[in-house]
This record gives C-alpha cells, structure tokens and sequence, in this order.
C-alpha cells in the first residue's frame, strides 16, 4: 500500500511539538482547533450514515491542498459520494471533522460553507433544465450582491459554447454541455475550492479530455478541486493526489503517480 499522505496526522505535531518528540495526542480526538499548514479542505475521520441509517463512511479522509488537483476513485457504492456530501454537510457526521483553510466547519449548513468558499456539483440533478444556460449561472451566483458579469464572462471564456447557447434551456444541452453548465455554475461564487462529484459521467472519451483540459485550466487559476471519478486511469493522470475508497474507508492513498503505478490499484481497480 502506498501512503505518501499517511504522515497527514502528525502535520500539527510538527507545530506542536517542533523537536518531533512522541506526541500522546490521539489522531481524533473529538475536538479540532485550527490547523495551520493542514490541507486547505480536509474531511478527516469521517465516520457518517443517512438518517439512523448505518455508517456508510468509516473512519474516512479526504483532502485537498491549495494548487492540487485530488482525486476520489473507488467502485460503485464505495461511499466516494456520500464523501463528497459530508464534506459539504449533505449528512450528519457522526464522528470526524471538515476543516477548510484551517477552520473547523463540521457544523456549518451547506449554504454556510457556500459563503465561506466551497463550490459543489453533485453527481446528479446539478442543473436547472428548464432554465437557460444563463439563468443557470445567475443562479450559482445566488450569494453574491456584487456585480458578476466579470465572473460570467470569464465562464464563457472557459466554456465557449456555453456563451453561444446562452439563451438555450439547459435541458436541451448535450450530457457534456450540461456539465460545463454544472461546473460554471459553481465558479460563480469565486470559490475558493470546487468538488466535483464524476464531473464526466456519461460523456463520450473526447468530451471527457475536453473537461479534464478545462478542470485543469481551473485548477491552474489557483482553485484547488476535489473530484470524484469514474475514469480512474485517466483521472490519476491528472491528480496530484488519489484517494481509492473501498467500502466507505480509504484503501490507497498516494500521488496519481503512485497510484498509477501500484500493482494492487492497478490490478483492483485500473483493469490491470
Ligand atoms: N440518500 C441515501 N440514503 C441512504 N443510503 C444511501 C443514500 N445515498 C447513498 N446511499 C448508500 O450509500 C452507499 C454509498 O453510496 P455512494 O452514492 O456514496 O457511492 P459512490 O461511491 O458514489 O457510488 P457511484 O460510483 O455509483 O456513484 C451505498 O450503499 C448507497 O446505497
Ligand atoms: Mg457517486
């Protein structure tokens, strides 16, 4: 197993504690105080269910750091979802903690880590259809009282057929042009992070170079993203970090190259 991250815990040792003596402080310790230099968005120790429902997530990590790209891979079911909503505060976490740039946020609605810089598209319903492409991104701009013509403008930049379209119902997009829709959507908060959960679902391998291309354009303006794939090959190629979940806890961590090249990751879940 490889584990580049698995040093992840001892980062507030390293503050705390900066001749690297033993530290007796347990990993989750039911209180977080803010931790400087942790990942910019970090879903740690996440143990969550639906409703009274069982745990789904066990104990489960995610992170990603300011100019990364990370990427969730894993097989159906695995929990890379419900990951994704814990650490938006979709569901109640029954043990772990969401930080976000150093503060503790676990307790926050959805709507409140919206203001504070998070930018989410769900692997489902992620879009208005009956609305235009450009009422779609008005709306993603909800929270915002300024001017954002500059920010769509910038969108359109990114997504040139979604300016051509502009007028069309996003309903009438094709599955490649509604994520594009999804994605500009959330970048009109200016986030400070985006997740997004398989932003390539369902479109065809060219399409799905093409967002890869405008995700790392994205990320390259300096938004780190936390994406859930399904392509996980090619996905690892473009991560700076990967997270291989298997049955709601972290099976293999590492870098996308790392991961790329594991024997175990390549055999379980690459095809060989
Ligand atoms: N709203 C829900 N209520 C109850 N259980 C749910 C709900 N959503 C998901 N689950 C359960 O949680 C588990 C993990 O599902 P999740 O959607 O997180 O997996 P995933 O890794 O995203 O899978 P996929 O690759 O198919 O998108 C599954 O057993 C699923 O049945
Ligand atoms: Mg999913």
């Amino acid at each position: 197993m490889s584990d580049a991250y698995g040093d992840r815990g001892n980062k507030d040792a390293s503050i705390t504690n900066p001749k690297g003596m033993g530290s007796a402080i347990p990993q989750h310790s039911g209180q977080s105080h803010a931790a400087p230099g942790g990942p910019f968005l970090i879903g740690d120790g996440m143990t969550a269910g639906y409703g009274n429902g069982p745990d789904i997530l066990h104990d489960c990590t995610i992170a990603v750091d300011q100019g990364e790209i990370a990427v969730i891979v894993g097989p159906n079911g695995a929990g890379k979802s419900t990951g994704m909503k814990a650490v938006f505060g979709m569901l109640d976490m029954r043990k772990g903690h969401v930080r976000l740039d150093g503060e503790d946020i676990t307790d926050l609605s959805p709507q409140d880590r919206v203001a504070k810089g998070m930018g989410f598209v769900p692997q489902t319903s992620n879009i208005f259809t009956s609305m235009t492409v450009e009422e779609n991104l008005e709306m993603g701009a909800f929270i915002r009282t300024d001017d954002f013509s500059d920010t769509m403008a910038q969108v359109y930049d990114l997504f040139p057929i979604l300016k051509e379209k502009r007028l069309q119902a996003a309903g009438e997009l094709s599955g490649g042009q509604r994520q594009q829709v999804a994605v500009g959507r959330a970048l009109m908060t200016q986030p400070k992070v985006l997740m997004l959960d398989e932003p390539t679902a369902g479109v065809s391998p060219i399409v799905m170079d093409e967002l890869f291309d405008r995700i790392i354009v994205v990320a390259r303006t300096g938004i780190p993203i936390l994406m859930v794939e399904q392509n996980a090959r090619q996905a690892l190629e473009i991560a700076d970090k990967g997270y291989v979940l298997v049955q709601g806890a972290n099976a293999y961590t590492g870098t996308g190259k790392e991961l790329l090249a594991d024997p175990e990751v390549r055999k379980s879940f690459l095809g060989g």
